[in-house]
């Protein structure tokens, strides 16, 4: 028996005919006569009827219990009035059932996927297939195929190859911690399972394919975050013959026809641009979500200006005094404000002044500790400068530029939350351009790529790469989507000449540079061309998209913050013959009981 219709997808056009349906048994009610089932597959439900005359299929129909497995025939009717279900699409019909087959009796299920009880997140991992059975995951899981078409569909009308890159590769410095995998061939070698395709999709360059995509599966070991995984999806692409606006434009073109045909929106033809440094100095971070202003203000000039010792110091050391106005702020209670204080220091401050605008003080003075150290004069310029009016709140952070921004930014984003300044509505895409090529490590003072160390220079910058390389800005660029970064690529170094000077910037010796990417410098010796790509992350996308509250919604078998995969039990120790097979050995395990170790692990308590 095959069916004929997905049980969601029947309709009032075929009342009168005979249809099998195959399901899942969702629920099922016996109204001591008729018994009425809903049966369930991926695209909904279907009320199927059993009738007492039907004998041995009505007994098997009063039989049924939630998750049994069935497929039922029989006559497709209309509903009688007032057993009519507007709020679904099948609402209207029922099925009357002639012929029944019960492929699978399900035990009781931990959970109902169609109940409404709240089920913690750790069982629903656990059991996945019963989770992914509810409708907002069924639903997530076919909403990421058509993503995903979609983007092979796009890419394939711009030219754009699909080729697979290998999973067990090399280790390469491209920022994160990498998972290695032993080699039984090669003992005492490893593979590492790529970051990114980054150098593979540079090297299809090389080699002349000219345009490349994959979806491609990527493999972190960093710390784990609701829109992190230690394996995520990109949607990968390269270029050759490019420049940055090439890549912008053909992904905007992407993004646009996803919302057009997914969401049914129409996004403006091009995305705002903004300079790394101009996120930074108005929004304190380099993926600004702009749905809402709070934006950070520098009043170091008038602030360093005053009596108040903290702030007159900070401008002197050559730090910065940076604000934010928080607008209606000056209700927050003194315990609000000290809990703001406690975040602040959190994320670095020393403290954080702040200032009542209005309110006891009185129409259009200052209130709070500090407002006795700002004269009339600094008073009014700073309401100025902040843009404050009676009933808000100043908050200010007098350090480093860099700590500033952090603060003060983490903060705009809190209180966007809390004080509902953020409209849900709005799609706000952004690309971030201009990003610093390089950073220092606080840690060891060592200069780092912030992008990858294949990303070119802007060619203006070029010149200054040895003597002032914090002050170069690399032809990179960030897709930015309601503050979640949800892409980002760069243009590549094409001349061997230009990635040499880099990796020696970066510390990264000659013969090191040999032994880890002798083939990416063969490459580029050989014939490379211009070429530049972007990855875009899919399950952010697709997490925004779906308005979904953490990646792990819209991925079949995610991981928990943890890392661990709660339906396989992965990782898991393994056999010592197969620890032996690969000359490995575990010791030095920490004490039994931390985080994520096994006591059972092979060689534990070594
Ligand atoms: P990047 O490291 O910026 O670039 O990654 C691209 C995008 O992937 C997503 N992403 C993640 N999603 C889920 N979990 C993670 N742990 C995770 N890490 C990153 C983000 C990010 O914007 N090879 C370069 C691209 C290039 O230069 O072409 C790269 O991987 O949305
Ligand atoms: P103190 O002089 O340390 O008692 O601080 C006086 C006020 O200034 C308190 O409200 C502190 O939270 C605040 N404050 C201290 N250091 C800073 C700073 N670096 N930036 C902003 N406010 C600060």
């Amino acid at each position: 028996m095959k069916r004929d219709s997905y049980c969601g997808q029947v309709t009032r056009e075929q009342i009168g005919k005979n249809m099998t349906l195959c399901g899942w048994v969702a629920s099922y009610r016996d109204h001591g006569g008729v018994v009425f089932v809903d049966v369930r597959d991926r695209t909904g439900i279907c009320q199927v009827v059993f009738r007492p005359e039907t004998g041995e299929v009505y007994d098997l129909g009063r039989g049924l219990r939630n998750e049994d497995v069935v497929i039922v025939s029989g006559e497709l009717v209309k509903r009688q009035e007032g057993a009519i279900n507007p709020r679904i699409s099948t609402g209207e019909v029922e099925l009357i059932a002639a012929r029944a087959t019960l492929c699978n009796k399900a035990d009781p299920v931990p959970f109902l996927p169609g109940g409404h009880e709240t089920v913690s997140e750790d069982i629903r991992l656990k059991h996945r297939y019963v989770d992914l059975r509810r409708r907002p995951m069924t639903e997530a899981l076919m909403f990421r195929h058509r993503v995903t078409k979609l983007m092979r569909d796009y890419c394939d009308e711009h030219g754009f190859l699909e080729i697979e890159t290998p999973i067990l590769y090399k280790s390469t410095p491209e920022g994160a911690r990498e998972f290695l995998v032993p080699s039984r061939l090669s003992p005492g070698d490893f593979y590492a399972l790529p970051q990114s395709p980054q150098l593979f999709k540079q090297v299809l360059m090389v080699a002349g394919m000219d345009r490349y995509m994959q979806i491609a599966r990527c493999f972190r070991d960093e710390a784990l975050r609701s829109d992190r995984q230690p394996e995520f999806t990109q949607l990968d692409l390269e270029m050759s013959f490019v420049d940055r606006e090439d890549v912008i434009g053909l992904v905007t073109g992407l993004i646009r026809r996803l919302w057009h045909e997914l969401l049914h929106v129409d996004l403006p033809e091009a995305f705002p641009l903004m300079s790394w440094r101009e996120a930074m100095d108005r929004f304190g971070v380099d993926k600004p979500d702009t749905r809402f202003a709070m934006e950070l203000c520098d009043v170091s000039a008038i602030a360093g200006q005053s009596e108040f010792g903290v702030f007159k110091d900070a401008v002197a050391a050559g730090g910065c005094v940076k604000t934010i106005c928080v607008p209606g702020g000056a209700t927050l209670s003194r315990k609000q404000i000290d809990e703001l204080t406690v975040e602040a220091k959190q994320f670095g401050a020393r403290g954080l002044a702040w200032i009542k605008l209005g309110g006891d003080a009185g129409a259009g003075q200052m209130g709070g500790p500090i407002a006795k150290f700002l004269s009339p004069a600094i008073q009014q310029q700073l309401r100025h400068a902040a843009g404050g009016a009676d009933g808000d709140l100043l908050l200010a952070v007098a350090d480093k530029q860099e700590v500033g921004w952090r603060v003060l930014g983490e903060l705009r984003l809190k209180l966007g939350h809390q004080l509902n300044l953020i409209n849900d509505n709005l799609w706000n895409f952004l690309w971030v351009i201009d990003f610093p090529g390089f950073e220092r490590d606080e840690a060891t003072g060592k200069i780092a790529a912030r992008h990858h160390p294949f990303t070119a220079p802007l060619d203006e910058d070029l010149p200054r790469l040895e003597s002032d390389p914090l002050a170069v800005r690399a032809k990179a660029y960030d897709l930015v989507l309601n503050g979640v970064e949800i892409g980002g690529g760069s243009i590549r170094i094409h001349q061997r000449e230009v990635q040499s000077r880099i990796f020696s910037l970066l510390g990264i010796s000659q013969a090191d540079a040999e032994k880890k990417f002798a083939f990416l410098l063969d490459a580029l010796r050989f014939g490379a061309p211009p070429h530049g790509g972007i990855a875009l992350g899919m399950d952010r996308l697709i997490m925004l998209m779906l308005r979904r509250q953490s990646i792990r919604e819209v991925i079949a078998f995610p991981k928990t913050q943890s890392g661990t995969d709660l339906m396989t039990q992965a990782p898991s120790p393994v056999e010592a013959s197969q620890l032996s097979d690969l000359h490995l050995a575990v010791v030095g395990l920490p004490a039994s009981g931390a985080a994520g170790i096994k006591p059972s692990v092979p060689g534990s308590g070594a």
